[in-house]
């Protein structure tokens, strides 16, 4: 941990030093990030990609300066905007092309060996970008996830009236902080499967669900963002099931339980 912290620090220093021959750094950076958000806190019309997608350019500046890399200029990121020429048509095939693209870039300062063991089966893989759990431009330090992990407790571990659904299900919000303790992903927190909640900054807000079965399905999406299905694949017996789509990870495994298999 010392030696990571000690690694950003270096890399920020010797990036400020490289800029500051002349500047006082930190508001040098502020300036040149304010130049850019000149242009893109605005909200304009989204660049049309030729696939058709829209790439809105907007970033929310309080939600960057706040974020875990609010100090650090936005073209350590984007490598791929010269700002002598910038803006100019630029062509982006997918948004997704674009994302693997500039997250190229984050394993420049956060060495893989650096990051947790699941992180290298998503790297290998290939498939999904950083952005898709941290977000881009509104990254949260470990620290905040944690300060958000305990309040999605304090309230959830309270008891009160389900969530009535449009077929009449009831979705029943408690859970139990002790048996969520001893489940496999306590450590990492509700963050494992719920960073969508936490990206937004609208919950608790009636969100529209059709059915648990629809939910549950949404929010195990998820789970092979981590347990790839190469990862998972050397139980042979076990990749077939998940091949055959019949079963979904939750009919088997426990989320917000201890034992591991049983909900
Ligand atoms: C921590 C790395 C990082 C930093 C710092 C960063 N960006 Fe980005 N940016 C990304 C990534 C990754 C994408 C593409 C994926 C996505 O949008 O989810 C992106 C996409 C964009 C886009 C295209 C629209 C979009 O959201 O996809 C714009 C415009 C943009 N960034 C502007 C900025 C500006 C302006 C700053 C500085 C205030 C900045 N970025 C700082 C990582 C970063
Ligand atoms: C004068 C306004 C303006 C400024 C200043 C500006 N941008 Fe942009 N930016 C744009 C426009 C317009 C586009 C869309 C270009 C297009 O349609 O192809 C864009 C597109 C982008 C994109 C999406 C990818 C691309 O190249 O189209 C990123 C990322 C981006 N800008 C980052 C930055 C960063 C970082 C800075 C500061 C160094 C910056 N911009 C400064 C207007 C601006
Ligand atoms: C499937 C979701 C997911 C994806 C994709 C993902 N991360 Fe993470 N990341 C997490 C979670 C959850 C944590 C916190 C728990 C942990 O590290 O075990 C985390 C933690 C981190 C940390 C802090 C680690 C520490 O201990 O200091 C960094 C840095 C990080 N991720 C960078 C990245 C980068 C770079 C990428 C893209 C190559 C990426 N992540 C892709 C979910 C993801
Ligand atoms: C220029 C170097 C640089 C780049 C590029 C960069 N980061 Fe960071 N990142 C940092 C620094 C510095 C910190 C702050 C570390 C701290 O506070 O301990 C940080 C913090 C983080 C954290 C919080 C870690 C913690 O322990 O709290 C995550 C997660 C993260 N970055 C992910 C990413 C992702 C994903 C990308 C690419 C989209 C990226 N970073 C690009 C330097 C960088
Ligand atoms: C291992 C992944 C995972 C983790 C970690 C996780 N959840 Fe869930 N959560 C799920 C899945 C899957 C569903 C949907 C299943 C369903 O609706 O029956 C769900 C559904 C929910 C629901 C809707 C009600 C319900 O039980 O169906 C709430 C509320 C919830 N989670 C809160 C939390 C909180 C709070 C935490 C952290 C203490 C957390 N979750 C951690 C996977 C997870
Ligand atoms: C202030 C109390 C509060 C906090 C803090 C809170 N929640 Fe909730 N949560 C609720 C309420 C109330 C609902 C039901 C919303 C509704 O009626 O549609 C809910 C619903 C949910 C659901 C069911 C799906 C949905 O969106 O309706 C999940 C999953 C969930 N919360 C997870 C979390 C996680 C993860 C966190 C922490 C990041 C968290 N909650 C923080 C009060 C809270
Ligand atoms: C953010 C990444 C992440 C997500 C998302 C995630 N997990 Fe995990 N999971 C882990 C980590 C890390 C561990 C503990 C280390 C390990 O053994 O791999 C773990 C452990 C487990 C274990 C226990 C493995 C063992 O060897 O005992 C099971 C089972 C499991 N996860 C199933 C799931 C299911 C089902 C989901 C979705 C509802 C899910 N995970 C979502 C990262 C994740
Ligand atoms: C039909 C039931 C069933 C389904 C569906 C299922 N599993 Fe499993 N899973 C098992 C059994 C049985 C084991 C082995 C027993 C054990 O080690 O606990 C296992 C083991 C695991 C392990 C630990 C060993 C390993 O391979 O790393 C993880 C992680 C895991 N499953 C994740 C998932 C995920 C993610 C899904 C959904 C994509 C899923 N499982 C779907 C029954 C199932």
């Amino acid at each position: 941990m010392k030696d990571k912290k000690l690694c950003y620090f270096l890399m920020v220093f010797i990036f400020f030093f490289c800029f500051s021959i002349n500047n006082n750094s930190l508001a040098f950076t502020k300036k040149l990030n304010q130049q850019c958000l000149k242009c893109h806190k605005l909200k304009r019309a989204p660049k049309v990609l030729p696939n058709g997608e829209k790439m809105y350019l907007y970033v929310d500046s309080e939600r960057f300066n706040k974020s875990a890399h609010g100090v650090l200029n936005c073209i350590l990121c984007h490598q791929d905007i010269d700002p002598s020429n910038h803006p100019k048509p630029v062509k982006i095939l997918s948004k997704k092309s674009y994302a693997k693209q500039v997250t190229q870039n984050c394993l420049g300062c956060h060495a893989e060996s650096g990051l947790s063991s699941f992180h290298k089966n998503v790297i290998k893989e290939n498939k999904v970008t950083c952005d898709e759990c941290h977000t881009a431009h509104y990254i949260k330090t470990m620290e905040a996830i944690k300060e958000q992990t305990e309040a999605c407790i304090k309230c959830h571990k309270l008891e009160r009236l389900p969530k009535i659904l449009p077929n009449g299900e009831k979705m029943y919000l408690r859970i139990n902080p002790k048996e969520f303790a001893k489940s496999p992903h306590a450590e990492i927190g509700c963050f494992a499967c719920h960073f969508d909640i936490y990206n937004s900054n609208k919950h608790p807000y009636p969100k529209p669900i059709k059915s648990k079965r629809a939910y549950a399905k949404e929010v195990v999406k998820n789970c092979v963002k981590c347990h790839t299905y190469s990862s998972l694949s050397k139980h042979r017996g076990h990749a077939a099931i998940i091949k055959s789509k019949k079963f979904i990870c939750i009919d088997c495994h426990a989320y917000h339980k201890s034992n591991s298999l049983g909900r």
